[in-house]
């Protein structure tokens, strides 16, 4: 015993410099991943009543999000394309949080008829919604078309949450006060709406597909915020922060070796699917929001969007095709 305190004090001795460096820079990317892991929604506020329906909810910070809405004591609505998947995380998040009332009904984005059959159903069999989260999305896929014929990510990350939630305002206006929460991303900051070829024919390449996307969800909350003025019913739109999740399993396979092997160190920085829900949930429930809407949120704080964001006749201009596109003109 005696033996083992001076073999440590002797190496502690001789590495101190070594040992001062290696605690520092330990501590150092604490401190950083703490940093990076952004804000946390500290609401205690309680959802027992409450209805919320969130999309995509069967991984990542979908699901995350739910657990956290199932933990208020909501009726939380898994509306998925992958019934089976969705059945595995309703029950995973009955488990977890002892909360019977978390249902899985079927939602696939890239079908016009399947948004509209989910929609109907709501309308008909629940007395109220009270939190709509347009969370599902997907990113970087190759040169796809939803059933519709639409380029697949403006179809499933604007186009079929722009019919759902035009689908569900009635409902949501008779719950008052009730939220919309739209996902979208910093991947807005680079984009623009090709109005002159939407579904990117000409020339599609997979960033912009996204970008323009995500920009797309940036102008519908801010319009949709306009039109529901006075009406009880508040938007919010959101960047997550970097999530360790399955959002990137269309571009990973694609991406050389030597660039994977690059971004292993950075695996380790980005945040947890816990982590980056935060905002989301931030959006849905803090009750410093009540009286905000249209705006964009980031680490659980409001943040400026890029330029292009805050452009009302794009806004204008894309609602009124997007209409015309789901068929709502
Ligand atoms: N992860 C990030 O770093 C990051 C950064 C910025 C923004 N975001 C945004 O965060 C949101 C959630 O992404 P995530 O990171 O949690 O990704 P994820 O793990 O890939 O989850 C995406 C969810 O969307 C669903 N989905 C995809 N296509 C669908 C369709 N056609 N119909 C219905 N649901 C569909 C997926 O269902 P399946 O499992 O059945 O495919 C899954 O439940 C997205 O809107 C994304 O753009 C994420
Ligand atoms: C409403 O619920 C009932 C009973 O579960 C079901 O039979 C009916 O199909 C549902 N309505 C819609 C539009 O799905």
């Amino acid at each position: 015993m005696q033996n083992y305190a001076e073999v440590v004090r002797d190496f502690v001795e001789k590495h101190a410099t070594g040992l001062t460096v290696a605690f520092v820079a330990g501590a150092g990317l604490l401190a950083v991943r703490r940093w990076l892991a952004g804000g946390v929604c500290r609401s205690k506020v309680r959802l027992d009543g409450k209805t919320v329906l969130i999309t995509g909810a069967n991984t990542g910070i979908g699901k995350e999000t739910a657990l956290d809405m199932a933990q208020r004591g909501a009726r939380v609505i898994l509306a998925c394309r992958d019934m089976t998947r969705a059945r595995i995380a309703a029950d995973e998040i009955r488990q977890r949080t002892g909360n019977g009332n978390v249902v899985v009904r079927k939602l696939d984005l890239a079908s016009l008829q399947s948004v509209r059959d989910l929609a109907k159903e709501i309308r008909e069999n629940e007395s109220r919604l009270d939190i709509l989260i347009n969370n599902a999305g997907i990113m970087m896929c190759p040169k796809w078309k939803t059933e519709d014929g639409f380029e697949m990510q403006l179809g499933v990350n604007h186009l079929g949450h722009f019919l759902l939630t035009n689908c569900l305002l009635d409902l949501l206006k008779k719950s008052t006060p009730s939220r919309i929460v739209i996902v979208s991303s910093l991947a807005h900051e680079k984009g623009r709406i090709h109005f002159d070829d939407i579904n990117l024919d000409k020339e599609y390449k997979r960033e912009v597909s996204y970008r323009q996307s995500k920009l797309a969800n940036m102008l519908f909350c801010r319009e949709l915020a306009t039109r529901l003025q006075g009406t009880g019913v508040t938007v919010y739109s959101l960047h997550p922060g970097v999530i360790r999740t399955e959002l990137g399993r269309h571009l990973i396979p694609t991406l050389s070796l030597w660039k994977r092997v690059l971004a292993m160190p950075f695996v380790m920085l980005i945040k947890s699917p816990w982590e980056g829900a935060q905002t989301t949930i931030h959006c849905a429930v803090d009750e410093s929001l009540a009286y905000e809407s249209g705006l964009y949120y980031s680490d659980c704080a409001t943040k400026t969007p890029a330029p292009q964001a805050l452009d009302a006749a794009a806004a204008k201009r894309l609602w009124d095709l997007s209409a015309s596109m789901v068929g709502l003109a």
